[in-house]
């Protein structure tokens, strides 16, 4: 088979037609796929979108278990594309595109979406792109909110914390981000060694309404230090050294999910003010995407950091906080918009930094990986 690219004549949409995308997405524990059309004026429609989470599968291990993940991916994801292509009325040579997140994420995983979008690629002679599953968040909020570059994005996810200004398609520039945990991992991991179900974050969410937020002395890692990193491994150690202490009631749970949760939400709200300081009047709003700005909690406080700031605060509906396609299919179609296509023999990648700078610098986790949640 020809592994060449389609002439780049044939890849790029006129310069007033809408473009018509199909993005998959497989990178950790959701399989989802979306058809999403972009006018020339940048207006976005959802034609359809599906999204099958897993967590049964894992839920008797306590975290993502890659094989088990692959396997669903790979059971499902036709089925999704399917439905989607159907709902959205359309036949493969009719996109203008097909993209897939190439990475970062579980490589087995991220296989089945980039292997998929290869074959539809292929058999309808349409350009295949490969996403950035980071870029994708990071461009999330323009699905619903025409954002405009640059803003700040605080992208808070189970592998991701990060602080980026975003430039532009494919012009990231870091200002922070986890040196150790992300911040959906001290969620996560805080929930199971409370006996609490996954994904932490919800589970967390749900318990802390009937819990008291000062009753347990929880660490801020960071706070009031200079740069924008983040840091939550101590607070997990913190979190099991209080959980051992306390008697365990229900209560007992209800006050140290609340107090986990606030003690996060100090956190994500001390770093992005100042990431906000030193981004001065360079940026039009703050952006906050990934799957921990579902919880309302931080929504609400990283609201407040915004108006302090006198910018409006952009974070997507929550269902486009978690993994879904419809923000792979917009990434996708904002860069064939911007003129990239990728290669059939782009590989799937397990790390995949945002921005370029990080690509040379050593690798801190919570920064530009993603890995097993078990
Ligand atoms: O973006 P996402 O779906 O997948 C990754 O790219 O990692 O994020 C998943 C993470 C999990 O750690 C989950 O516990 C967390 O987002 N999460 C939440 C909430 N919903 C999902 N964290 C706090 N509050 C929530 N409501
Ligand atoms: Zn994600």
């Amino acid at each position: 088979m020809d592994l060449a690219p389609l002439p780049i004549e044939a890849q790029r949409p006129a310069p007033d037609d809408p473009v018509t995308v199909l993005g998959l997405e497989s990178t950790c524990d959701d399989t989802a796929a979306a058809v999403v059309r972009v006018s020339a004026g940048g207006a976005v429609e959802v034609l359809a979108e599906a999204v099958l989470g897993q967590d049964a599968a894992h839920a008797p291990f306590g975290g993502v278990v890659p094989e088990i993940a692959a396997r669903a991916h790979a059971v499902k994801l036709d089925g999704l594309i399917a439905d989607v292509m159907v709902r959205a009325a359309l036949t493969f040579p009719e996109l203008s595109a097909v993209a897939a997140t190439a990475g970062p994420g579980l490589v087995g995983g991220v296989l089945v979406a980039t292997s998929a979008a290869k074959a539809v690629a292929v058999a309808a002679q349409i350009p295949f792109i490969a996403v950035n599953h980071l870029e994708a968040h990071a461009l999330s909020p323009r699905l619903s909110d025409p954002v405009d570059f640059p803003y700040l994005t605080l992208l808070v996810s189970g592998g991701h914390t990060l602080l980026v200004r975003a430039e532009g398609i494919g012009r990231y520039t870091r200002l922070g981000a986890s040196l150790d945990d992300a911040a959906g991992e001290a969620f996560d991991k805080a929930a199971k060694l409370m006996g609490l179900g996954m994904p932490g974050g919800p589970a967390i969410e749900a318990c802390a309404m009937a819990g008291d937020p000062e009753r347990f002395a929880l660490p801020r890692p960071l706070v009031s230090k200079p740069q924008c990193d983040f840091s939550f491994a101590g607070l997990k150690t913190a979190v099991a050294r209080a959980w051992a202490d306390s008697a365990q009631t229900s209560q007992d749970r209800a006050d140290l999910s609340a107090s986990v949760q606030t003690a996060i939400a100090d956190c994500l709200a001390d770093r992005t003010t100042r990431a906000l300081t030193m981004a001065g009047d360079t940026v039009t709003g703050l952006a906050v995407v990934g799957g921990v700005a579902a919880n309302q909690e931080i929504r609400t406080r990283l609201q407040a950091v915004a108006r302090a700031a006198g910018l409006p605060m952009h974070a997507p509906p929550l269902h486009w906080c978690t993994d879904n396609g419809a923000m792979v299919a917009l990434a996708g179609a904002e860069r064939l918009l911007a003129g990239y296509t990728d290669a059939l023999d782009t590989p799937a990648r397990a790390r995949w930094p945002l921005d370029e700078a990080a690509a040379t610098a050593a690798p801190a986790s919570g920064s530009g990986k993603k890995g097993p949640k078990a």
